[in-house]
């Protein structure tokens, strides 16, 4: 069968989030058959990367980073701050209490977040030339957008500026992005635009926007997920879809054994659809990710409730779905 990457080789990258066990055996023969990027899914995340305070950790990232040089991949750095999979110890002041929102534990705050920044980032070097810088940081319920996280609520909106600097410093070459879901739902992209507008007005050296496009069989509609696109283009921001992948689920009361044939057909239209519109903004968008290999290793299997879900290109055995055809010929959808 084609091999996703060639058939859009004209088009942009394509890559998987893995962990290690996706670089050996046949996971491994399949991920460099198919893609040509690959993004850590977990390793490179702050209780991955630095779990005590000094103590940094790498193997399981530098192995994802080994294998996508032998391979002639990319690798996507994911992610430098989240207010997810950080240890407790980095909100902790100089008592080892939680911290409270001082002008003394700001500055331990975004001291720890400069060594951070760093730390990750000097140990790959040019070895990854995209890093998410944040993740998650809108929430568009908020009137300045911003999620009050912990990170929110000891620094501000200095957190996400320092966090930028750190990584220009570290890297004057590196694209830097600020990454985040449901960008499809125009009341968050407006929010996120608003952000990097005003942050790329002071200067703050923001170069792309990740969509993470965690989506399902009925939605987005292509139009939604164009005006996801085209909002960003007059901030002339690189663009990425970061984390896509499309359950076979469309409510959280629905629950299947095995993926029904009808769903997996109406997930594979959905992934033409989507990559058809994509293929059409090659020239904003860097890069498509889709947020694992196969069937067998994925978050939607517990979230937001435990069952098991479908949404990748290939099925649990490794073998091409319709989704796949959706992506390569949609003529051998059915
Ligand atoms: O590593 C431990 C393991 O030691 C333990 O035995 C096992 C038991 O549950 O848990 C393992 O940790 C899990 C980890 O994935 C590695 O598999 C965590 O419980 C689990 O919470 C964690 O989930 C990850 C999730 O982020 C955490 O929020 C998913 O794998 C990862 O795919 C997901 O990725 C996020 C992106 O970073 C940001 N956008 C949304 C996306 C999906 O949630």
């Amino acid at each position: 069968i084609p091999s996703v990457k060639d058939v859009l080789a004209n088009h942009f990258p394509i890559g998987a989030a893995i962990s290690v066990p996706q670089t050996l055996g046949e996971h491994a023969r399949l991920l460099s058959k198919h893609f040509n990027s690959v993004t850590p899914g977990n390793a490179l995340k702050w209780d991955a990367t630095q779990p005590t305070e000094g103590t940094f950790r790498f193997a399981d990232a530098d192995a994802m980073v080994d294998f996508a040089q032998a391979n002639g991949m990319e690798v996507r750095g994911h992610t430098l701050v989240w207010h997810n999979q950080t240890p407790a110890w980095v909100f902790l002041d100089a008592n080892g209490a939680a911290m409270t929102p001082t002008a003394q534990n700001k500055t331990l705050l975004l001291s720890r977040l400069d060594a951070h920044i760093r730390a990750v980032m000097g140990h790959y070097g040019t070895d990854i030339a995209t890093w998410d810088v944040v993740n998650e940081v809108i929430d568009e319920n908020q009137s300045d957008g911003l999620r009050r996280s912990r990170w929110y609520e000891i620094a501000g909106l200095d957190y996400i500026r320092t966090a930028f600097r750190v990584a220009r410093q570290v890297s004057p070459t590196a694209k830097l992005y600020i990454n985040d879901y449901n960008t499809n739902v125009p009341a968050k992209r407006d929010k996120l635009y608003n952000l990097v507008s005003q942050l790329k007005a002071e200067g703050v050296p923001i170069d792309g926007v990740g969509h993470q496009m965690h989506v399902n069989v009925d939605w987005p509609s292509v139009s939604e997920s164009e005006a996801m696109i085209q909002k960003f283009i007059p901030l002339n921001v690189d663009q990425q879809v970061t984390e896509m992948d499309v359950s076979i689920y469309t409510n959280t009361s629905e629950s299947f054994p095995t993926p029904p044939r009808d769903r997996l057909i109406r997930q594979a239209y959905k992934y033409r659809d989507l990559f058809d519109l994509y293929k059409r903004y090659s020239s904003e968008l860097t890069s498509v990710t889709v947020w694992g290999l196969a069937d067998d290793d994925t978050w939607l299997d517990t979230f937001p409730v435990v069952r098991n879900d479908a949404p990748l290109f290939f099925d649990e055995q490794l073998q091409a779905k319709p989704a796949y055809w959706g992506v390569v010929d949609p003529s051998r959808i059915e």
